[in-house]
């Protein structure tokens, strides 16, 4: 995980006016392309539920957003039916290459090299969503994605941002990258309102489209996958291809504050953090400050450290590594909490414990969707880095990620800048990387009250946090609760982030007098929905930090 400083540029400048939370009992769709909004309304108005809309708005995404949308990564989606029905956990995480080696990466990591990808989960993790819950062909909700790669589709304000910052950046060589994202092959600059049209990418998707979900893995598609790894060192073999399987998993649970939680288990990290955050906040009284008060980020940061320091010594795929239970309980936050001082910032080194001791953007993407029948979808999927490692498989059209690099690539190493080195999350051929992707449901007397997820690498996990205290702590409204400035402490590095606020001087002082050190980030991107149990509304709120559009079915 690395920082891109270019991204956050971008963020802060496509920084675009509010738009009303949209309301609707006829559902809606959130995400960071408007155009890929539109594309899953347009399937909730034509009869999908939700996961059709989520399937549609998946692929739409891999076309009008490419820095994060794809099919050459992976993600999670949580499916919470109408009702009480049980909710689903697709796991579609990448998975690293059979060839993949405990130590690879202890050397110097190159994030822009295919070695750094892992086996791509996306097409089978949205035919398992599809297969479990969908209700519209297949293809039908392929093809909208078809259509707009095929055709082109208008470049907005922030997309064009997005691809000239990467354009620009040198540690961009790739030159089948640079062919297809380049405007006129990288000659010139991308502005508002120029079409791009992504041909290649268009014919991959109609084989997926028209052949199903197998085709992206197997024949011609795993035959141009396979020369590209030949061509760029990369470890993804066709046997891996052939074999990849998206996962159910049993969904996690906690509760807050009478609220149920419905979050991503392991091999996300997403849920288990985020519920023992909560699990630690649960005990104090949040609300008795201000939430943009110092007294209430000092609280949230001191359970954010703990459980951020319990998520480096647990956490890994479940499939390797044996996640104990007792972290998200109630007891094991109870004596976390006891430990906290009102008055005075904790030494993160005095949490180390023992972990011997030797930092993010929003280049992941998430969308909420809830439909007309109370069905929700909240899904988070990456290519990790922006454009994942900037590599595209020739004449398939489609971005690599490099979602190796979420692995704990120094073993043994654990600093104080935010390495971790702990073994359940070290390298091994077929194992899933920890992930932060943390897409969550909540839920209150049997009905879905909030959907939502975000960017941001670990930053994530505190931006979720966030958004739900603000809703069921301080009672905001979706629009409010995604417009609050955030704040972020992930154990390492031992300081506070907070977002731009007109009273940021006053607030840090206030921090840094409890013994807290503070920065400056923008934080996460979290498209969101809240439902007003009583009339089933929902009202979704794209989060304007980078761009998005909240759709309902017309
Ligand atoms: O799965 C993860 O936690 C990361 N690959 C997510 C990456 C992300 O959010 C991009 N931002 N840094």
């Amino acid at each position: 995980m690395r920082t891109l400083s270019l991204l956050l540029v971008l963020t802060f400048a496509t920084h675009l006016p509010a738009q009303a939370p949209v309301g609707s009992t006829r559902g809606v769709v959130v995400c960071v392309s408007p155009l890929a909004a539109e594309v899953g309304a347009a399937v909730l108005g034509r009869g999908g539920n939700a996961v059709d809309a989520a399937v549609a708005t998946a692929f739409a995404l891999a076309v009008t957003w490419p820095e994060a949308g794809n099919v050459g990564g992976g993600g999670f989606m949580l499916v919470q039916p109408p009702g009480d029905a049980v909710p689903t956990f697709i796991d579609y995480r990448e998975k690293a290459p059979l060839a993949a080696a405990k130590d690879m990466f202890a050397g110097k990591i190159d994030f822009e090299s295919a070695v750094t990808a892992g086996v791509p989960g996306t097409v089978r993790g949205l035919e398992l969503a599809h297969k479990k819950h969908g209700k519209l062909p297949w293809k039908d909700l392929v093809l909208p994605a078809v259509t707009l790669a095929e055709n082109g589709f208008p470049v907005n304000a922030a997309l064009a941002l997005s691809l000239n910052t990467i354009l620009q950046d040198k540690r961009t060589t790739n030159g089948e990258f640079r062919r297809v994202y380049g405007k006129d092959a990288g000659k010139q600059v991308w502005r508002a309102g120029d079409t791009l049209k992504l041909p290649d990418l268009g014919g991959t998707l109609r084989r997926v489209a028209e052949q199903g979900p197998a085709a992206f893995y197997t024949g011609p598609l795993a035959d141009a996958f396979d020369a590209e790894m030949t061509a760029s060192a990369g470890l993804i073999t066709k046997q891996d291809l052939a074999a990849y399987t998206a996962v159910d998993r049993p969904v996690l649970t906690g509760s807050y504050r009478g609220h149920d939680i419905v979050a991503a288990a392991p091999p996300s990290s997403g849920g288990t953090t985020l519920i023992e955050t909560l699990n630690i906040l649960e005990t104090f009284d949040v609300k008795a400050h201000p939430r943009h008060s110092a007294e209430t980020i000092h609280l949230m940061s001191e359970a954010m450290r703990r459980s951020f320091r319990d998520r480096a010594a647990y956490l890994g795929d479940p499939d390797f590594t044996k996640v104990p239970a007792h972290i998200t309980s109630k007891a094991h936050a109870k004596q976390l909490a006891a430990t906290i001082d009102l008055a005075k910032a904790t030494k993160s080194e005095s949490l180390a414990g023992d972990i011997p001791l030797s930092p993010e953007g929003t280049q992941t993407t998430h969308f909420s969707i809830v439909d007309g029948a109370g069905m929700a979808v909240a899904n988070t999927f990456t290519l990790e880095n922006a454009y994942g490692c900037r590599v595209v498989v020739r004449g398939s059209g489609f971005i690599l990620n490099n979602e190796m690099t979420d692995f704990n690539h120094k073993p043994g190493v654990t600093d104080r800048k935010g390495n971790v080195g702990t073994a359940p999350n070290v390298v091994a051929g077929g194992k899933r990387m920890l992930s932060s992707m943390c897409p969550v449901i909540l839920r209150k007397g049997g009905k879905t009250v909030l959907v939502t997820g975000s960017p941001g690498g670990r930053t994530i996990l505190n931006t979720v946090t966030c958004v739900v205290v603000n809703v069921v702590d301080y009672g905001m409204n979706a629009r409010a609760a995604v417009d609050e400035p955030r704040h972020h402490m992930q154990w390492f590095p031992d300081r506070i982030s907070l977002e731009e606020s007109p009273d940021f001087a006053t607030l840090s002082g206030k921090l840094k007098a409890l013994g807290h050190a503070v920065t400056k980030h923008r934080q996460g991107d979290a498209h969101t929905v809240v439902i007003d149990p009583a009339t089933g509304t929902a009202f979704g709120a794209a989060d304007h930090r980078l761009d998005g559009a909240a759709v309902s079915p017309k």
